[in-house]
């Protein structure tokens, strides 16, 4: 066997995949996020107008059913994020050179694909660190990718971005930067994306860079159907929360006696996702102890999905150290790529 061939069969061998695979659970990490065991769950149900918070969408069904979200025709973002994305990915790698790319909420990696396609194509080290909640995702799609590079090296961490980015050892590549794309951050609330943005900083040394995916404010016509789609994908995401419940808290919700409902609150510049009370009706979560009063038409507020303008974005980073230095977007202006980069 030639040399260069008992290399390569090294590098593309199973053995070697483990090698170059490090999973790291962090301490505090569970499969799905749960903070306090249900406290954050009692509080919303029992407040008015009562809210749920979103990291209940993501159990395994949730989590799949969230994947066709992002490939229906009304939902626009996926498909105009990795658009703007394979347009700009080298442009990306050749501003930031050699870096480690750290991805929050990674999920199936599809889109890093993009980015490390550019960044082998300049020859620069290949050093992805995924982090997401759920293991089992972390581990088949680092596997994958390990499978597709052969010069990959991927550190996996399982927790919360906020447990992660709490605990990043300095990079041994010249630079490092943090990925949020696929605008995770419309999901946060005003006060919540300012606690986030300091957890960027104190993650990055000066000099470093984060990349930021986000919805741009557009017309409701536009808007309201992503998130009302015509085979019901997303109303099954929403109802899924309540199985979902059901399941984590002995609970009673009969999902036939809710339902979807979303609309562009124009006023907040935001989607707001609810499930609406088909009735009047007790339901009963028997591991929480709690027994919950809904009214006819009563709501609970299960996500915000905020969408954003480049100035009032571009400042709120820039108030946090994080200056742009460049800005990307498509020709019809609806999703927008942001490059910072941590000033001393
Ligand atoms: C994850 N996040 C960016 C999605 C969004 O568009 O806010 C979640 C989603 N909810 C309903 N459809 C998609």
């Amino acid at each position: 066997m030639s040399i260069s061939k008992a290399v390569t069969s090294k590098i593309t061998s199973p053995e070697n995949i483990e090698e170059r695979l490090q999973i790291q659970r962090l301490l505090g990490a569970t499969k799905i996020v749960v903070p306090s065991a249900g406290s954050d769950v009692v509080k919303g149900l029992t407040q008015t107008p009562k809210s749920l918070p979103p990291c209940y969408f993501y159990d395994d069904r949730g989590s799949e059913l969230f994947e066709q979200i992002c490939d229906l025709p009304e939902y626009y973002l996926t498909r105009t994020e990795t658009t703007i994305l394979q347009q700009y990915a080298g442009e990306i790698a050749k501003i930031t050179g050699a870096c480690e790319l750290v991805e929050l909420g990674s999920g199936s990696s599809s889109k890093t694909r993009i980015l490390l396609d550019a960044y082998q194509q300049l020859g620069y080290p290949l050093h992805y660190l995924p982090i997401d909640v759920s293991t089992g995702i972390l581990e088949s799609s680092a596997k994958q990718l390990l499978s597709d590079y052969p010069l990959l090296q991927v550190h996996a961490l399982a927790g919360t971005y906020e447990l992660a980015l709490a605990q990043l050892l300095p990079t041994q590549l010249p630079s490092r930067m943090i990925c949020f794309i696929g605008s995770s951050l419309g999901n946060l609330t005003a006060g919540e994306c300012d606690v986030f943005f300091s957890q960027i900083t104190e993650a990055l040394q000066v000099g470093e860079y984060f990349l930021l995916g986000i919805d741009l404010r557009k017309p409701k016509q536009i808007l309201e159907p992503a998130y009302n789609d015509n085979q019901g994908v997303t109303a099954a995401f929403n109802l899924n929360m309540l199985e979902h419940l059901n399941q984590r808290f002995e609970g009673n919700f009969d999902t036939t006696q809710f339902e979807h409902w979303a609309f562009y609150n124009e006023s907040e510049y935001q989607i707001e996702m609810h499930l609406r009370s088909l009735r009047s009706q007790i339901v009963e979560l028997h591991a929480l102890n709690l027994k919950i009063n809904f009214a006819l038409g009563e709501t609970i507020l299960t996500e915000i999905s905020r969408k954003f303008d480049f100035n009032t974005i571009k400042q709120q980073l820039t108030a946090q150290g994080l200056l742009p230095i460049h800005v990307w977007t498509d020709p019809n202006q609806w999703f927008g790529l942001l490059l910072t980069q941590l000033q001393a």
